[in-house]
């Protein structure tokens, strides 16, 4: 078992998991990351054109040994976490390293038939809480330019804009950087 998988692992005897109802009344669970999630990670990834892969997600959450390379993310996640509503996991939230201070959102998804029920900005909530458990002091992310529906929830959540990253994703799409401090 790699260093992160034996972390992880260690992290999962705290077991963290809530019950709570959205801002929208709808009654879920948010929980760390198992292994046996990964299909439906993935699933809810394909759905929402993420473009992530079973082995980038399998090697953020220490399943396998993360390293620098094409195609890889080189980091395991330090936080990652899925919501479940009746017991089927409908999204999921990571966040990596990206300095000692700060964090970054690697992706945040909710499957396309449980989205506008609050569940993304719970999931968001519940990374942001994590992230400051962990003495975090700020998080930042990039998010495409055209992606309105992400740019208000990351906005209602009181990220602000630090900058612009022409041409950041495969298609040409430039991307808005956004930043909260925890
Ligand atoms: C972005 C995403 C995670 C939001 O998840 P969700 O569960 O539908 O969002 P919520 O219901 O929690 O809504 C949170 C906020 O998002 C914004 N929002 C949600 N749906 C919206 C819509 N159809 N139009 C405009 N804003 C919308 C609102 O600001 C909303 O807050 P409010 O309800 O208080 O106004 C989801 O749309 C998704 O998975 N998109 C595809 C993947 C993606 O874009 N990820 C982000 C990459 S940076």
């Amino acid at each position: 078992m790699s260093l992160a998988a034996e972390a992880m692992e260690a992290g999962r005897s705290r077991a963290r998991s809530m019950n709570l109802r959205t801002t929208k009344g709808v009654t879920i669970k948010i929980r760390d990351f198992r292994a046996e999630d990964l299909k439906s990670v993935v699933e809810i990834d394909r759905a929402s054109l993420l473009g992530g892969s079973a082995e980038i997600y399998a090697e953020l959450a220490g399943l396998k040994t993360a390293v620098s390379g094409a195609g890889e993310v080189g980091a395991y996640a330090e936080v990652f976490l899925v919501a479940e509503r009746n017991a089927e996991v409908v999204g999921f939230i990571v966040a990596v390293p990206f300095s000692a201070v700060a964090s970054r959102i690697f992706a945040l998804a909710v499957h396309p038939k449980h989205r506008g029920m609050g569940i993304g900005k719970a999931l968001l909530r519940a990374a942001l809480n994590e992230l400051r458990r962990l003495r975090k002091s700020f998080v930042r992310l990039e998010v495409r330019e055209s992606n309105f529906i992400a740019q208000n929830l990351y906005k209602s959540m009181n990220f602000t804009e630090i900058g612009y990253i022409p041409f950041y994703y495969w298609d040409g799409e430039g991307a808005i950087v956004m930043q909260k401090v925890l």
